[in-house]
């Protein structure tokens, strides 16, 4: 076993499926991910976009089935693995979405998309492990002095996304389209020199996981060897019968080519990764879509100047409709060849890096008790 610790919450698979909004990881992704002993993260971004009232009054939509959805990925789950809510920091009424998901029972809040510094102010006195999602060891070392001079408490987990990763990015365009941005390997050295100095202060190990692009069990073995716990995937999770999207979103995935994936720039100037759809090529053509209604999703956005509305996108993207969708994925969802159940999956990445540290030449392969050398990971 692969197990990882905290405090009394323990992973036995060490993958997170990272949170993927709108509509993407919900209660049926997320329970079947802890079911296999991982932890499953819903995305709070408009959880309750299916709800009849979502129009009317889309926050309290989203605060009530964001409760029943975590309740139901708890029941999915049936006490194996864990459960976590990814709430982005740029989004609207962040701090309700992390009182009403620590309230539901997540064993842990994930936040990027901004600095998460307040976010322990939200969940104070509460059993809930914090992380924040970064992709700079500048970034995690901002945080952890910051959390711990404001709240004393530290990251009970870090995420490192690299440039490979799908939806928003820390990155600036320039460094995504000419591709300079610094490798995750390199990231997941630096974050880990960069929170060991601070985990020792407290006398516990601050766990590192890395995110983007990752696509096999041997990328998650070449990662551990840098020095990660464990990973965050997120686009081959979409490709599963138990993804929350609509299958015209899966099938998306599995017939986008390397050439269909590239970066698009959100309505608040943040780029992303997404597949080149008919929609991305009308917006990039400079064509502004009609903005039928603001739902309040990310701050900073400004409904009467944006290009187009990124919820609805989003959503039309859930609900698989392929003309007017915005499909998020990673840079390597092109390599995605089919769909398979959430278990198959698992199963197939541990058996991959169970090889990969045998071959490595670990003696106890399916363990994570020896750590890997960088070098034996060529
Ligand atoms: C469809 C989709 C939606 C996503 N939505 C979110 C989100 O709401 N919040 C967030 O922090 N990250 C989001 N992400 C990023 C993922 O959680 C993850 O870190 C990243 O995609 C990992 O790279 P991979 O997809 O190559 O595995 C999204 C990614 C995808 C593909």
């Amino acid at each position: 076993m692969y197990e990882i610790e905290f405090g009394r919450r323990r992973m036995a698979v060490p993958i997170i499926q990272g949170g993927m909004g709108i509509g993407v990881s919900l209660e049926r992704l997320s329970g079947a991910v802890a079911a296999c002993g991982g932890m499953g993260v819903l995305s709070a971004a408009h959880a309750g976009y299916r709800a009849e009232d979502f129009g009317a009054r889309p926050v309290e939509a989203n605060m009530r089935e964001l409760g029943t959805a975590i309740a139901r990925a708890r029941q999915i789950a049936r006490g194996v693995g864990l459960i976590g809510v990814n709430v982005m920091v740029a989004c609207q009424d962040y701090a309700r979405y992390v009182k009403t998901s620590v309230e539901a029972g997540a064993d842990a809040i994930i936040s990027g998309a901004g600095l998460p510094l307040e976010l322990p102010s939200f969940a104070e006195g509460r059993d809930v492990l914090l992380a924040p999602i970064v992709s700079s060891a500048k970034a995690v070392k901002l945080i952890c002095r910051s959390w711990q001079t404001r709240y004393n408490r530290l990251p009970d987990f870090v995420v490192v996304e690299g440039a490979e990763a799908g939806g928003h990015l820390g990155f600036s365009a320039n460094e995504l389209v000419g591709k300079t941005a610094r490798p995750l390997a390199d990231l997941v050295r630096d974050v880990v020199a960069a929170v060991n100095p601070f985990a020792e202060t407290v006398g516990r190990k601050i766990p590192v996981f890395a995110a983007g692009g990752v696509f096999t069990g041997k990328d998650i073995g070449e990662l551990m060897a840098c020095g990660a716990d464990g990973v965050q995937m997120a686009t081959r999770f979409i490709a599963t019968e138990e993804c929350d999207a609509d299958d015209g979103f899966k099938q998306a995935i599995i017939d986008s080519r390397e050439e269909d994936i590239g970066i698009v720039v959100s309505p608040v100037g943040m780029p992303a990764r997404a597949i080149q759809s008919p929609f991305v090529k009308r917006v990039a053509s400079g064509v502004r879509e009609r903005i039928v209604k603001c739902v309040r999703c990310l701050r900073g956005c400004a409904p009467a100047d944006a290009p187009y509305c990124i919820t609805q996108a989003l959503v039309n993207a859930a609900k698989g409709r392929r003309e007017d969708g915005l499909f998020f994925c990673g840079a390597n969802a092109f390599r995605v060849d089919r769909i398979r159940k959430v278990d198959e999956l698992i199963a197939e990445l541990m058996d991959e890096l169970r090889a990969f540290r045998a071959a490595a030449g670990c003696v106890n392969p399916g363990t994570n008790g020896e750590a890997l050398r960088v070098g034996d990971a060529s």
